[in-house]
This record gives structure tokens, sequence and C-alpha cells, in this order.
């Protein structure tokens, strides 16, 4: 069974991350804190840490990132996060 959604939120995770790419959001918590995903049973967070760090939106139960990037040690290929800020134009232009 592929883990592939939000459930709580139903919000695909090709979805979470092309809103992550829209808003700039580089890591989880901020799209939990924008309300798009764990909201509530947090299933899918380690879910989403993983697809925001590798791309892929497809997953097979526990093959989520369980902890945060800057833990240290924590995953094989820790890739520094710094913000690639790929659309740092997300201060309002009009106000
Ligand atoms: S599956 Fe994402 S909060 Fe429950």
């Amino acid at each position: 069974m592929a883990v592939e959604w939000c459930i709580c939120e139903k919000r695909h995770f090709s979805e979470l991350q092309r809103e992550a790419e829209t808003r700039g959001f580089p890591t989880v918590e901020q799209l939990i804190e924008a309300g798009l995903c764990g909201t509530n049973c947090q299933f899918c967070v380690p879910y989403v840490r993983r697809m925001l760090r590798t791309g892929e939106t497809s997953f097979e139960v526990g093959e989520g990132d369980a902890t945060p990037s800057d833990s240290p040690g924590g995953a094989s290929s820790s890739a520094p996060s710094d913000s690639p800020d790929p659309t740092s134009d997300l201060d309002s232009p009009q106000t």
C-alpha cells in the first residue's frame, strides 16, 4: 500500500509539493503551519518531510523521514537544507 496523501487534509503529496514550491516552504513545519498537511494525526509528516528532501510523492509505509533534517547523523545522505529559495519574491508587492 502506497502512502501518497495527507488523509486528514485530503491533499495528495504532489499537491503539497506544488504548494511548497509555490509558497517557498522548504520544511514540513511550514506546510503544517499553513494548514496544508499534518494538522491532525500527523501520520503524513515523515513522508512529506522526505518528499521535500527527495521530490518523491509515493512511499511505502515506514519510508518517511522520521527525524527532522537538523538531527545529527539522521539521514544517510544528509543534504544541507539551506533554503534554496527559488521564489524569493514572497514579499507581497502590494500592501
Ligand atoms: S494524514 Fe496528514 S494529518 Fe493525518
